[in-house]
């Protein structure tokens, strides 16, 4: 069954959002208020990176099924569910989620959304959120809206699939026809075998910061770990695979290096605890500020590694591969890659990056940064060579080839990804994070 479908904000989220609905037979309309990144869509061009949305979304052009607009009009009032997905970014000055986008874009869909509609909200919000959302709405409608949260678990590299196909759909409503209605649009995923849950709402917001701050720890939990094999003689990377054997425990997330960042994760964990501390209840999520706090460390220890390296700074030259948060995305979002850069830039390095698809996006957020396309070049002058995002370009190069052609053999392995005994065999110093057994 066909239904018409809003979906409000076109970034990361709400661009796959639109074009997964499309994909499973609905009539869209896309509301966002930027025009560039707007006429990008309406043009077919991914206004980011990722993988297999660029050809969704012409399909989904060419099928006349998507359509786009930068605010609500008759066509959106008519949707019969509308989807937020505008972000909710990390407060400036403060730890805690910024709701004032979804609070503005309830506030004007207020003005369109007709009664029978269901208004699901995607974003991450803070706990309690979709309930001020919900009376707010209300009251400029005139009648009680039928709110829903359904929180979206896509990651970036394997977005597409990830709403396509998700480990599970997850709704919090107050009544059970906003269930049916969305169970409804979902139903080529339900009818997969796809686990559902129904939830209250309250549980529905913390569903999605509850998984991201599992997330975040078992991370940080083995770059802990790193810390201390890196004073006893030990090696995080063996130590994972020991432990996550354990089914109980599990090897993914598991691999220990500069840590977590992006859009999501640090700014969810942060927030998380600034919400728990708004409901008396800091003290049971506290210890996320150590989680943090453990992911930051490890940004600095790559600094440390390269002035042990290099000795003074000044005059250096360090090339960086690859720059966003994680391979298959061009999101430079709180980017351990692009953080540890800045900072030995203002150390008196000159830092070259290589990477596959940011560059574009760095050239306006980090102009300080020299941009290299050709991997070859980005490493041939470098006295020290950084591994800072697991692209396969980097995992699969040629340590021979590359030795052939660089300067200086030195290359510090931010995610330990690289096969050691093979580039060690190749003439290269490998530098790993959590191996003293590698670094001697
Ligand atoms: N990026 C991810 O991988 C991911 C995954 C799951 C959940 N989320 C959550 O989804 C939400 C959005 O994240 P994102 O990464 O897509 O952010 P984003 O910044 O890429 O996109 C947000 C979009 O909303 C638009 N917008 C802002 N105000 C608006 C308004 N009033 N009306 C319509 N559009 C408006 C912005 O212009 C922007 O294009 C966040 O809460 C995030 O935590 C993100």
């Amino acid at each position: 069954m066909t239904v018409k479908v809003s979906v409000i904000g076109l970034g990361y989220l709400g661009a796959t959002h639109a074009v997964a609905m499309v994909e499973l037979g609905h009539d869209v309309i896309g509301i966002e208020p930027d025009q560039i990144k707007l006429e990008s869509l309406r043009n077919g061009i991914l206004p980011f990176h990722e993988p297999g949305l660029g050809s969704a979304l012409t399909r989904a052009i060419a099928s006349g099924r998507l359509k786009f607009s930068s605010s609500h009009n008759q066509e959106s009032a008519a949707a019969e569910i509308h989807f937020i997905c505008v972000g909710t970014p990390q407060k400036p000055g403060s730890a805690a989620a910024d709701t004032s986008y979804v609070m503005a874009a309830a506030k004007d869909l207020a003005k369109w959304v007709s009664k029978t509609a269901v208004v699901a909200g995607k974003s991450t919000v803070p706990v309690g959120t979709a309930k001020l959302l919900r009376d707010s709405m209300s009251e400029i409608a005139g009648f009680n809206i039928h709110l829903a949260w359904n929180p979206e678990f896509l990651r970036e590299g394997t977005a597409l699939e990830d709403s396509l196909r998700p480990d599970r759909l997850v709704i919090g409503a107050w009544e059970e026809y906003s269930v049916e209605r969305l169970k409804a649009v979902y139903k080529p995923i339900l009818d997969l075998g796809t686990p559902f849950l129904a939830l209250d709402v309250p549980t529905a917001e913390l569903v999605k910061v509850a998984a991201n701050a599992f997330l975040a720890t078992k991370i940080s939990f083995i770059n802990a770990m790193a810390e201390v094999a890196e004073v006893s003689g030990g090696d995080a990377v063996a130590l994972a695979k020991a432990i996550g054997y354990d089914e109980r425990i599990g090897n993914k997330f598991l691999r220990t290096g500069i840590g977590f960042g992006g859009g999501c994760l640090p700014k969810d964990i942060r927030g998380f605890v600034a919400r728990a501390e708004e409901l008396g209840v800091g003290s049971a999520v506290e210890f996320l500020r150590h989680i943090d706090a453990i992911n930051l460390r490890r940004r600095d220890k790559v600094v440390e590694l390269a002035k042990v390296e290099l000795g003074n700074l000044h005059g250096k030259r360090i090339t960086m591969l690859g720059i966003s948060f994680k391979p298959d995305s061009d999101d430079l979002r709180d980017s351990p890659a692009l953080e540890i850069s800045q900072r030995l830039t203002a150390a008196g390095a000159t830092v070259t990056v290589h990477d596959p698809v940011s560059l574009d996006a760095l050239s306006s957020r980090s102009p300080e940064l020299n941009r290299e396309g050709d991997l070859v070049e980005a490493m041939r002058e470098a006295d020290l060579t950084i591994l800072g995002t697991e692209w396969k370009l980097y995992r699969e190069a040629d340590p021979h080839l590359l030795g052939s052609l660089v300067a200086t053999k030195t290359v510090i392995d931010g995610r330990n990804v690289l096969d050691v005994p093979a580039w060690q065999k190749a003439g290269w110093k490998v530098i790993a994070l959590g191996r003293s057994i590698v670094n001697g």
